[in-house]
């Protein structure tokens, strides 16, 4: 996905004429059933960037070995199991636009360990054991610990977050998130003053999951946040969506969701959370630091070397919508970064 070469002179203009393009030569169209409604609706499975346009040969290459030898093979028919139910309140944060349908939500992702296609991880991520799980944080706390999911659930009652979730390749959706708010569970291991940054790491299981070399990207998948990111109201810690536990390939059975970031940021699967005085390192900067900063908020100002951040396609539209800086929660947390350079420093 977010590499390679492609898009030369990435105006809008031109970007507008190839996605247009694509949607013409994408006739793949799936009926799928919204949450909300009993209609079918018609879903364009289109990506905006083709994955061997931006991955780069050998991997795109390595991929297609990795599948022929079977390890995606036959069981790769089966799917992940649909979570149990789970009550949660509603939360002032959500957004009233339209639900993505759980088809797409659930079909098109992007979990490298799993396959570096969109459909591969709905294909693949059974293989993820979800059960016993434990998430140890540690650091500049206090009181590190290690929370299994019986704990994980009472760390705050649930609440359902409607957002929007923006990826830096283009496309965006509205999920109807289940989880808590990450300061929530911050706040119970008492942070020390040297807790600046927080660093999240997610599970990596060589058994189950694609070979990093493969999958072109470093594992275990690593992300983080500075402390007041990490400590504001919006950031979320997702055990579920659609009323329902997490299935696998959405990072179960708990992951970080940061709606004004590009959605690389929200790591899946989480094991780790470590405060740290650092700024940690993250996977996608580690792989390519000029194309994905630290920061990365969703921002219109700021293309992509190889692309344009200007629009973006809901999935399910057919007409591009403009993107919006910090994603449309820029009242809320545009002040974060006051006096920062979110162009060229800071990205
Ligand atoms: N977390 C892990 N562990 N592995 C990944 O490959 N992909 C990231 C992020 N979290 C990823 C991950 C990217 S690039 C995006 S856009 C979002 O997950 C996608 O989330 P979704 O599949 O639920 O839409």
């Amino acid at each position: 996905m977010l590499r390679a070469p492609l898009l030369r002179g990435s105006g809008t203009k031109t970007v507008t004429r190839r996605k247009h393009k694509t949607f013409r030569q994408s006739s793949r169209v799936t009926a799928i059933r919204s949450y909300h409604e009993s209609k079918p609706m018609l879903i364009r499975k289109s990506p905006e960037l083709r994955y061997s346009q931006v991955t780069p040969r050998a991997a795109y290459l390595n991929r297609r070995h990795f599948l022929a030898a079977g390890i995606g093979g036959l069981a790769a028919l089966r799917q992940a199991k649909a979570g149990a139910k789970l009550s949660a309140s509603k939360s002032s944060f959500s957004t009233s636009e339209p639900l993505t349908p759980l088809e797409a939500i659930t079909h098109y992702n992007n979990f490298y360990e799993f396959g570096t296609d969109k459909e591969d991880p709905s294909k693949n991520a059974y293989k993820l054991k979800t059960s016993p799980w434990t998430v140890k944080v540690e650091g500049a706390v206090a009181k590190s610990t290690v929370l299994d999911l019986d704990a994980i659930f009472k760390i705050a009652p649930l609440e359902e977050r409607i957002y929007r979730h923006r990826c830096v390749e283009r496309w965006s959706m509205v999920i109807p998130w289940i989880g808590f708010p990450l300061n929530a569970l911050l706040k119970k291991v008492d942070p020390t003053a040297k807790a600046k940054y927080v660093a999240f790491e997610s599970l990596y299981d060589s058994k189950s999951m694609l070979p990093s070399a493969f999958a072109g990207i470093n594992f275990p998948y690593i992300e983080g946040l500075r402390m007041d990111e990490a400590m504001h109201p919006l950031t979320l810690l997702a055990v579920g969506l659609y009323g329902e536990n997490l299935p696998n390939q959405d990072g179960a059975p708990i992951r970080l969701v940061v709606p004004w970031k590009y959605g690389y940021k929200s790591i899946k699967s989480i094991v780790k959370i470590k405060l740290v005085e650092k700024e940690p390192p993250t996977t996608w900067n580690l792989s390519a630091s000029n194309e994905y900063g630290f920061y990365s908020n969703v921002n219109p100002e700021r293309d992509h070397p190889r692309w344009s951040q200007t629009k973006e396609r809901r999935i399910g539209e057919f007409r591009l919508r403009d993107t919006v800086k910090f994603n449309g929660y820029g009242d809320q947390v545009a002040s974060l970064y006051n006096g920062m350079d979110l162009i060229r420093k800071y990205y």
